[in-house]
């Protein structure tokens, strides 16, 4: 006798791939990128998935987490689990925010402005790119109670970063985060293949004003300055008030003149895997880092954070807090403001899980006895 399937051409449920459609509840943010998958245009999926070279260190940033295993402990009464902490003095509902990245209309109509509601409602901080596909005073005005920080790529021309820094100052973001590992793009093969047109793309989406259309794109698309290095560090110390944050240190040298420097905090990140590659995935150079800097600043991280296991992980190797990079980008795929709301309510339950059944009623209680190297 036949299997049943065999006679009605189905197949048992366990058999079925699951690509969830909008029937379907998405369950964890990986279920998110299969969606985004399926819907966006293969350049724009390439894009946004796609690292440098031979993508090993973004596949490398997901694969670590997974060597890291965890220690719980039982009996600790979690009825009360607070998943709040703060950062550079501001209160978040967790340790989870949103990386900068760029061109957030090319996944949905009204790009940035979406990211920023859904931040707001969810109590986390959102990084505002420099290629923000949105203007920077629509973004604020949207969600004036959003905690924002700017995330800056310098100009060649200091001036234009000069009135930029102003700007952001003036519109109320918290932070100024210097990217460092943008020297020069990193090569990605996928772009190069699909003749990827940013420009065009963002012409084509986000050009909705005259006045846009000669001020803002110009400088979001504008060249990055490869000369900065770290006495430019005094210079954008001079022009603004906020606290200066750097993203991409990887290593205890560079962690080091970031303290010598007095930068406020420091992102372990390498870009996601789109810069260098064959670097460290961010969370095995996190430790380094932070035994660097010897509790004088905040330190954070963003590569591979797709559950809240990994954010447990990283605050247990002594980040404060994580951001996430590509997950926003499906969330926005999905739904726009909705679908990033729903992303960070499931990772954020996640992460309320995992400190309960690790035994942590405080984010201040996950520290280093709860993980523990794999021989893998
Ligand atoms: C980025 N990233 C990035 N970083 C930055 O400092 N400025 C930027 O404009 C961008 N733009 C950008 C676009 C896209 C499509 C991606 C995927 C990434 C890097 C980003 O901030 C972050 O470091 C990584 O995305 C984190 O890794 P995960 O979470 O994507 O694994």
């Amino acid at each position: 006798m036949l299997p049943y399937f065999f006679l009605s051409k189905q197949l048992p449920d366990a058999l079925i791939p699951t690509i969830p459609g909008p029937e379907m509840p998405l369950a964890c943010l990986t279920d998110f990128q299969a969606f985004a998958r399926e819907r966006l245009p293969k350049s724009t999926w390439d894009f946004i998935e796609g690292g440098a070279d031979d993508s090993f260190t973004r596949d490398d940033n997901i694969a670590a987490f997974k060597r890291i295993r965890l220690r719980p402990r039982y009996l600790k009464n979690v009825v009360n689990v607070d998943t709040r902490t703060t950062i550079q003095g501001e209160e978040i509902t967790a340790p989870i925010c949103i990386s900068p990245t760029g061109f957030h209309c090319l996944v949905w109509p009204d790009g940035e402005m979406s990211t920023a509601r859904a931040a707001q409602a969810a109590g986390v901080c959102y990084i505002t790119s420099t290629f923000a596909t949105c203007a920077l005073e629509d973004i604020a005005a949207t969600a004036p109670r959003g905690l924002r920080w700017f995330q800056l790529y310098v100009h060649p021309d200091r001036q234009l970063s000069k009135q930029l820094v102003q700007r952001v100052e003036s519109l109320g973001f918290k932070a100024l985060v210097i990217t460092v590992d943008v020297p020069k793009l990193g090569n990605r093969r996928h772009d190069i293949r699909n003749q990827l047109d940013l420009k065009l793309n963002l012409l084509l989406k986000d050009l909705h004003s005259p006045k846009e259309r000669t001020s803002m794109p110009y400088f979001q698309m504008s060249p990055i300055d490869s000369s900065i290095c770290w006495n430019d560090l005094s210079w954008l110390q001079s022009i603004t008030r906020l606290p200066i944050i750097l993203k991409g240190i990887l290593t205890k040298e560079d962690a080091e003149l970031a303290m010598k420097h007095n930068v406020h905090g420091i992102i372990v990140s390498n870009h996601g895997g789109r810069q260098l590659d064959d670097v460290l995935a961010s969370i095995d150079a996190l430790a380094e880092v932070v035994a660097a800097v010897k509790g004088t600043m905040e330190v954070y991280l963003d590569g591979g954070i797709r559950t809240g296991n990994d954010v447990l992980k990283a605050l247990a190797l002594g980040a404060k807090c994580v951001f996430l990079g590509r997950p926003i980008l499906w969330g926005l795929a999905y739904k726009g403001e909705d679908g990033v709301k729903e992303l960070l309510n499931i990772i954020k339950n996640e992460f309320h899980t995992s400190m309960a059944l690790t035994g942590c009623q405080s984010v201040a209680e996950i520290n280093q006895d709860m993980i523990q190297f794999s021989r893998l």
